[in-house]
């Protein structure tokens, strides 16, 4: 099947009993069993829930993994996937990973044990002078939030086969429409499906999807013992909001696409980040790896007055955080993402207090750019 019919068919039946052909809700904490002896498929809704079992196998299904995990938050999942570490163990990460993904390393997990170096991973070599022996994994993001920066996920991957640890993608930007790590070698993937898997700005969830089913097992154990998961109404979105993620992120990407150049040329853009720019450093890499540049960019503006006028004034963009919505959302990652990141360090990072990050929705772009022609160039 191609990826728009596995999307509305990769699950059969939909419901065997009844014909419904949209999933139904189990709202359920339990289930009754038979026999003394052996229990049935569920017992006990963190371990198994029907409707999430739905989702996980649809998202391991689109990302082309052998188990598929549903967890409260992007960000549950993410936590939930490093502990498959120990203390004492090293991670590498890219240097403008999610900004809460930064926080949940340096403090949390760092309290633990768990040490983490951030690098620029658009450069092997920096990644390959940070793993050391007790590097477990690589922690990358491609594109990365909020520069846009371009990973090579191939060479990353045959940096960490090298050295028999594993590579974990956040793929939140780019969703298994544009770009499937696991097919290029990498070992777990993980989401916010609050954004574009979603794309609805009406849930909050997350994934992590195994490439092979001995690490998903291990992934299946920590999110029943952590217990982070999603509950079944919002997994039932989730499955809804799935059936249209190809024609939204072509969408997006159109209108991303357009406001892009338009943006390019004007007098106050310093300058744009987007990977399906052909002077994005990242470009051959991005295009060797994913089938398409997405809809989130961001920009730099001349001006701090002009990055307040425009967040404060647009009106068909939210001023808001978060991506991936069907409603465009401009965000400023000094205060919003990556406000967990120390001034200092997010400065090293080249994330500027005139940056901004637009998450293009599905409004009519001609209508976007006349929004913000209205504060850029007055
Ligand atoms: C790239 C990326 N990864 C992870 C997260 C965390 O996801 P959540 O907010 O669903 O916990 C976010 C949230 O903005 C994100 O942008």
């Amino acid at each position: 099947m191609k990826f728009a019919t596995e999307l509305i068919h990769g699950l059969d039946p939909i419901d065997a009993q009844h014909g419904s052909v949209s999933h139904p809700i189990y709202l359920s904490s339990t289930f009754a069993q038979r026999s003394i002896d052996s229990f049935g498929r569920y017992d006990y809704a963190r371990s198994g829930n029907p409707t999430r079992e739905a989702l996980e196998e649809a998202i391991a299904g689109l990302e082309k993994g052998a188990v598929g995990l549903a967890f409260a938050s992007g960000i549950a999942a993410t936590a939930s996937t490093l502990l498959l570490f120990r203390p004492g163990d090293h991670l590498v990460v890219c240097e403008d990973v999610y900004g809460g993904t930064f926080r949940l390393l340096t403090t949390l997990f760092k309290g633990w044990g768990l040490e983490a170096t951030f690098v620029d991973a658009t450069d092997n070599d920096a990644i390959a002078a940070a793993i050391r022996p007790e590097t477990r994994a690589l922690y990358l993001e491609t594109p990365s939030n909020p520069l846009i920066k371009i990973t090579d996920l191939s060479t990353a991957v045959a940096l960490a086969k090298e050295h028999g640890i594993l590579t974990i993608v956040d793929n939140t930007f780019m969703t298994p429409y544009l770009q499937r790590p696991l097919e290029l070698g990498c070992d777990i993937v993980v989401h916010s499906g609050t954004k574009f898997l979603n794309g609805h700005s009406d849930v909050i969830c997350g994934f992590a999807v195994a490439k092979d089913a001995e690490l998903g097992q291990r992934l299946r154990f920590i999110q029943n013992a952590f217990g982070a998961v999603l509950g079944p109404q919002d997994c039932w979105l989730v499955l809804r909001g799935l059936k249209t993620l190809k024609v939204r992120m072509e969408e997006h990407q159109a209108s991303a696409r357009k406001i892009v150049a338009w943006l390019s040329e004007q007098k106050e853009v310093q300058r744009v980040y987007y990977p399906g720019l052909p002077d994005h450093p990242g470009y051959d890499i991005h295009n060797r790896q994913a089938s398409g540049p997405g809809g989130v960019l961001s920009f730099e503006l001349a001006s701090y007055d002009t990055t307040k006028r425009l967040l404060e004034g647009v009106k068909l963009a939210a001023f808001a955080v978060s991506l991936g919505g069907v409603e465009s959302i401009l965000s400023y990652p000094a205060k919003m993402s990556h406000a967990a990141m120390p001034p200092a360090e997010r400065e090293a990072r080249g994330i500027k207090d005139t940056l901004v990050r637009l998450s293009v929705g599905l409004e009519d772009p001609d209508d976007l750019i006349a929004d913000m022609a209205r504060f850029l160039n007055v």
